[in-house]
């Protein structure tokens, strides 16, 4: 293995019952570095991120990580920084408990994993927060408590706690106003910037990934069709349904969008 490979997925399967759901799925991703994962709703993006993460399946093939295969394995059952991967997902309630403070949450993963006591952890809450451009006050409040944005920095804030070297961000921007989006993008990439934390980006959105993705994997039915370099996939993506994904994205300038759905339809009518 390449010293410049922190995860790398070799020819991964999942199979729910007779439902072949992930087929032969490769993709690498470096140290330091964002790869975004698109496809259409059902492709199987979801159920890649949770095989890395420990909590789905995998039928067979290799999840290796900085060297050591962890397909299979739980959380628990992983060593060293393995342990420390972490998840963003679209809906910030899945990884924040509601009644509890927003200290609390970002204590919590801390203090179960044993990285600190719980002084120290009430200690890293107010540098964590400020991490995510969060005012130090909101550590006595409740995650309802606030916007849609907010909460998920919330949310990013506690995947921090570890100083993971890899986050799983499964749409993490997809129920946020556009605005909010923006400023939530920002968040992730000023992040990798200062933590050198890699990123495996899910979204069926290619153009939220276009903006903070380095390279880009393409996912339709199950496998893998392109991963390359994201201006070489989405300047010139090589396989029909890249270019299918690319030309349904929005475009902000209508007159742009109106040409490019002419293309859309002149190239669904030729495929
Ligand atoms: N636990 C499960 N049991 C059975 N089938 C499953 C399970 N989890 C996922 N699937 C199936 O696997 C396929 C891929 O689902 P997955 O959630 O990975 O898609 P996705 O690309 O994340 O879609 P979306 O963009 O809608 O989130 C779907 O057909 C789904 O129904
Ligand atoms: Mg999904």
């Amino acid at each position: 293995m390449s010293s410049n490979v922190l995860l790398d997925c070799q020819a991964v399967n999942t199979r729910f019952g007779s439902l072949h759901v992930l087929k032969d799925v490769s993709f690498d991703i470096r140290p330091g570095e964002t790869v975004g994962l698109v496809g259409e709703s059902g492709s199987g993006k979801t159920t890649i991120g949770r095989a890395i993460l420990g909590i789905g399946p995998v039928t067979s093939g290799r999840i290796v990580f900085k060297g050591v295969d962890i397909a299979g394995q739980s959380p628990r059952e992983r060593k060293g920084d393995a342990t420390r991967i972490q998840a963003v997902f679209q809906d910030p309630y899945t990884s924040l408990n509601p009644s509890m403070t927003v200290e609390d949450c970002l204590v919590e993963p801390m203090v179960a994993r044993g990285i600190a006591g719980l002084q120290e952890a009430r200690g890293r809450v107010r540098a964590l927060l400020d991490q995510v451009a969060l005012p130090a006050d909101a550590a006595q409040r409740f995650p309802r408590e606030f916007s849609g944005g907010q909460r998920q920095r919330v949310a990013i804030a506690r995947a921090l706690a570890l100083s993971p070297k890899l986050i799983v961000c499964d749409e993490p921007v997809s129920a946020l106003d556009l605005s909010t989006q923006a400023r939530v993008l920002e968040l992730f990439i000023d992040l990798q910037q200062r933590t050198g934390v890699a990123y495996l980006f899910i979204s069926h959105d290619l153009a939220v990934v276009r903006h903070l993705a380095h390279r880009v994997a393409v996912m339709r039915a199950g496998g893998i069709v392109e991963f390359g370099d994201c201006d070489q996939v989405t300047a010139r993506p090589s396989h029909p349904y890249t270019q299918r994904l690319l030309l349904a994205a929005p475009v902000a300038d209508p007159v742009r969008q109106a040409e490019r759905r002419a293309q859309f339809k002149s190239l669904v009518a030729g495929v």
